[in-house]
C-alpha cells in the first residue's frame, strides 16, 4: 500500500491492498473520463467504443482526416471551370473594358467587326499566344478553353454569335489530354 505502482509488473510481486485498489480504480477513472470525453467529441457524430475513439485519435488517423479536407478543397479549386464572363471580369476588363493600349473595347461592334471577320480560331489564337500590346491569356493563367469562353463572351458582346466551348470531360482523361496539345 505504501508503493501503489500500477503497472502489471509491479504489481505481482506488490500486490495492493483493497483500499490501495480503490485508489487505483478511482485514478483510473479520474484519468481516463477526460480522455473519453475527449475521445467522444472528436468523433460525436459517430457511434464508436471506447477502442475505436482511442483508435481514431492515432497520427494516422488524424492525418487522414486532414489529407481528406486538403483533397477536397484542392479538387475543388481545379475542378471549377470559370465561364467565359468569369475570365473576362478576373482578367480581361484591365484592357477590354475602356479600350486601353489599343484592345478593342468591350460591345464596340465597330472595333471588334474586322476582327470578329477573322473567325473564332484566330481570335482565340490570338488571346492565348498574345497578340501586339496583349500578352498571352492577356497575363492570365488560364485553362485554353477558359480563354476560349472569354474570347467568345467578349466577341458576341461586339455582335458574334460564338459558342462558349465546353470545359474538357473530367471523366474522360484522353479527351483532356487531346485538348492540351
Ligand atoms: C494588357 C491589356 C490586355 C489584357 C489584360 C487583355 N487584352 Fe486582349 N487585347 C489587348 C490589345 C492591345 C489587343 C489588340 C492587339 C492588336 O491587334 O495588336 C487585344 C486584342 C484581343 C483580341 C482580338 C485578337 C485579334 O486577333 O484581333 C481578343 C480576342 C482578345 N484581346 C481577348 C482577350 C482576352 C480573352 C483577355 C482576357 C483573358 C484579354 N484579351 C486580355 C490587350 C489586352
Amino acid at each position: 500500500m505504501s508503493d501503489p505502482h500500477h503497472t502489471a509488473d509491479h504489481d505481482a510481486h506488490a500486490a495492493p491492498s483493497p483500499s490501495g485498489l480503490k485508489k487505483i480504480a478511482a485514478l483510473l477513472v479520474l484519468l481516463g473520463l477526460p480522455l473519453v470525453v475527449v475521445g467522444s467529441l472528436v468523433g460525436c457524430n459517430k457511434t464508436q467504443t471506447g477502442g475505436q475513439i482511442a483508435s481514431d485519435m492515432s497520427e494516422e488517423a488524424v492525418a487522414g482526416r486532414i489529407q481528406k479536407v486538403g483533397r477536397f478543397q484542392l479538387g475543388e479549386a481545379s475542378r471549377e471551370p470559370k465561364t467565359g464572363e468569369q475570365v473576362y471580369q478576373a482578367q480581361c476588363t484591365t484592357c477590354h473594358a475602356a479600350g486601353l493600349v489599343g484592345a478593342p473595347k468591350f460591345g464596340d461592334a465597330a472595333a471588334w467587326a474586322p476582327r470578329l471577320a477573322t473567325g473564332y480560331e484566330a481570335l482565340l489564337n490570338s488571346a492565348l499566344k498574345g497578340k501586339g500590346n496583349m500578352a498571352a491569356q492577356g497575363g492570365g493563367a488560364f485553362a485554353d478553353f477558359e480563354v476560349g469562353r472569354a474570347v467568345a463572351y467578349m466577341a458576341n458582346a461586339a455582335g458574334a454569335q460564338f459558342e462558349e466551348p465546353e470545359a474538357p470531360d473530367a471523366e474522360a482523361p484522353d479527351a483532356a489530354a487531346a485538348e492540351a496539345k
